[in-house]
């Protein structure tokens, strides 16, 4: 049964380039969760996904805290929390092609314009995530803000290095079937629409 300790990972201790394989002791297939939150999403795709290793960024340390606790309590051995900003992460301090999935699910909108900069989607950003995700890696995003949604729908046209991939993926849970986010589940209580993305890192192997 892993304990806080083990699943929370100090980044901002040390500089350079980490080594996410290293945290896991194995060579499973990682996927990143920006801004996981409580980790509801987290967990339920660890559970699900035993093969795979999960990473999940949180910069809140309530939420870091409370999705720590969670995945001890359920004992899930492949899920590693990390308290960090996610873009400088994602930026600075991933290794190339370590990613087969991206997840962003309800990235805060910052609506006022004096605030857009502080926004997790930029150009730069999105060549980072480029970078991370090997080919064939999916990225999911998913907002409720009209606004952002085509701003990131704008940085993300156009790139050869992504094709659009099919939200609903079994391989990922269908919308039905996955763990709808703390977020999700509030918006669409709400009637709010979800907007929905993902798409597929080009390149081979
Ligand atoms: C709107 S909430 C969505 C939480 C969750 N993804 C969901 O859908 O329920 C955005 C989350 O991202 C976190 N966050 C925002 N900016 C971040 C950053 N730069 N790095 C890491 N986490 C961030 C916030 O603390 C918050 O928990």
């Amino acid at each position: 049964m892993p304990d806080v300790q083990q699943i929370t990972i100090d980044v901002d201790s040390s500089t350079g380039v980490v080594a996410p394989s290293a945290w896991f002791g194995n060579e499973h297939p990682i996927e990143l969760e920006i801004g996981c939150g409580k980790g509801g999403f987290l967990l339920r795709q660890a559970r699900a996904h035993p093969e795979r290793n999960f990473v999940g960024i949180e910069w809140a340390s309530k939420y870091f805290r409370y999705a720590a606790d969670r995945m001890c309590r359920w004992g899930v051995e492949n899920v590693r929390l990390v308290r960090t900003d996610a873009k400088h992460f994602v930026m600075h301090r991933l290794p190339p092609a370590c990613l087969s999935a991206l997840h962003v699910y309800h990235p805060d909108p910052w609506p006022k314009k004096r605030h857009h900069k502080r926004r997790l989607f930029c150009a730069e950003f999105v060549d980072a995530a480029a970078r991370v995700l090997r080919p064939g890696a999916r990225w999911a995003i998913q907002t409720d803000h009209a606004e952002y949604f085509a701003v990131i729908r704008g940085l993300i046209d156009g790139r050869l290095d992504f094709e659009p991939a099919p939200f609903d993926d079994p391989e990922y849970g269908t919308i039905d079937e996955r763990t709808e986010t703390n977020f999700e589940v509030k918006y669409v209580r709400e009637g709010r629409t979800i907007y929905r993305l993902a798409l597929r890192r080009r390149g081979s192997t």
